[in-house]
């Protein structure tokens, strides 16, 4: 008998050499036993890589590796002898075994590597990062994944999250990205993660925003978000307040959806929420008739955001001002003009970006026949985000800027301060990069001509951020 101990035991590169050692030994797969992370409880035999070769090592498909590198980051602990034996196979002859899907052997390892792929999907889903204190764009978040896939997802989230500093842990592994590489270390427990951080909260009222009463199926939803995750997600601490009042809300709505006419709409109530799947078309449509607030009599019409569904940068401004609410369309006025200006003075396209407001109607004081722009109040952003909840999660961007106070706050939670911590980047829970810098009407307030100079060199500084890093 030969033992074989693959270290680490998720590891195709550690795998690979000792199963070719003895596949060109002619060692049988009964006459070994992959001991992988059980070794402890095995008698050790003559070590594999020690015999010498008989045979030239065989041709083996290109699916048969992909295979295995999925099934070794199963937990069974079969799995190595198991992908031996369909290696051995397949070198004895069985050229076309992976396609037999009746084969108990290949049955077992489809099983095995479709679990694996069910796990780094919600991996990929359900990690969330924290900020860590006092460390600048530097984020942290625990996972407890079934298998042994940190490494396999590792490279999706350097992707996803090349600009940001994170770690992520597990219970048997760790990883870290400093913005050039990977690094994995040891496993570590929940505790090494800071607590909740402010952003958490916008996280909560993002998904209480867009949860829809109307298409509640828990049993759908636990297969999609298993309760084994809700622990590490913010957002879930809201599902069983959801669950329990969603009945009522469906037959509240029902009954509002009854009445035909707008008019009869009481003013303070809030339009049903379509679901992010159905696009920003439907949000567009549903936020039309939205009555949550009083600014919507006044106002000539919602102003909803506009740009590409698949824009890669949402900007977030404070409201409309009075051209965009006789236009009914964000930043067409004197702010969005210098707007434009900073984008092509960086070479960025605004038809490529998606452009929305914190609040949807504008607010203004009237003085004769002028109207005169006023500050939305708290409760007006409040009533607005549901609307740019659902534009986050219709649009999905990688970046959101925000511009100004307001626009920053209703993103990243009120707790932002904008002139300490703009230009530089911050994150949503899940990932999702966000700008702040001030907003373009604070540089035209600007009287004196070297303060205005100063605040639009600062705005240009900030939103360089934007560019490809490499870009000049
Ligand atoms: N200011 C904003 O914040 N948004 C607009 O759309 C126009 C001006």
């Amino acid at each position: 008998m030969y033992s074989a101990k693959v270290d680490p035991p998720w590891d195709g590169a550690a795998w690979r050499p000792l199963a070719r050692a003895a596949l060109r030994a002619g060692v049988a797969p009964p006459d070994i036993d992959w001991s992988g992370d059980a070794q402890a409880t095995l008698m050790p035999g003559p070590s594999l890589d020690s015999l010498p070769p008989l045979r030239a090592t065989p041709r083996v498909p290109s699916d048969f590796l992909s295979l295995a590198d999925a099934v070794l980051c199963h937990r069974d602990p079969q799995r190595h002898a198991l992908l031996y034996r369909l290696l051995w196979r397949i070198a004895e002859g069985e050229r076309g075994l992976l396609e037999r899907a009746t084969d108990p052997d290949v049955r077992r390892a489809q099983v095995l590597e479709k679990a694996v792929g069910r796990d780094s999907h919600k991996m990929k889903a359900f990690v969330r990062f924290r900020a860590v204190p006092g460390h600048d764009n530097t984020f942290v978040a625990w996972f407890e994944p079934a298998h042994y896939i940190l490494d396999r997802v590792a490279p999706f989230f350097a992707r996803r999250f090349a600009g940001m500093h994170w770690a992520i842990s597990t219970p048997y592994r760790s990883v870290r990205w400093d913005g050039a590489a990977l690094a994995f270390g040891p496993g570590g427990a929940p505790g090494d993660v800071p607590a909740e951080d402010a952003q958490e909260d916008a996280w909560r009222i993002y998904y209480a925003n867009i949860f829809n009463p109307a298409r509640l199926n828990p049993t759908m939803m636990r297969q999609e978000m298993p309760q084994k995750y809700w622990k590490n997600l913010p957002e879930a601490a809201e599902l069983p307040r959801l669950i329990q009042g969603a009945g009522a809300r469906v037959r509240d709505m029902a009954e509002r959806e009854a009445q035909p006419a707008r008019r009869r709409i009481p003013e303070r109530v809030a339009t049903p929420l379509p679901a992010p799947s159905e696009g920003l078309a439907a949000a567009r449509r549903a936020a039309s008739d939205c009555r949550a607030c009083p600014l919507w009599q006044p106002a000539t019409q919602t102003v909803f955001g506009e740009g590409p569904d698949d824009a890669r940068v949402m900007v977030v401004g404070e409201q409309p001002g009075d051209e965009e609410d006789l236009r009914g369309r964000p930043f067409v006025g004197p702010s969005g003009k210098l707007l434009d200006q900073a984008l092509a003075e960086l070479g960025l396209d605004r038809s490529t970006f998606y452009l929305t407001n914190a609040v949807k109607h504008f607010r203004f004081d009237q003085r004769g026949k002028a109207r005169l722009h006023r500050n939305p109040d708290a409760l007006h952003v409040q009533a607005c985000q549901r609307w740019l909840m659902l534009e986050l999660a219709s649009l999905r961007p990688d970046i959101v800027l925000c511009l100004g106070a307001t626009a920053a706050r209703a993103v990243l939670g009120p707790g932002f301060r904008l002139m300490q911590e703009r230009g530089r980047w911050h994150a949503l829970p899940d990932g999702t990069r966000v700008l702040a810098t001030v907003h373009p009407s604070w540089i035209l307030r600007q009287r004196d001509p070297a303060a205005r100079e100063s605040a639009w060199r600062g705005f240009l500084h900030d939103l360089r951020l934007l560019l490809p890093p490499s870009a000049p």
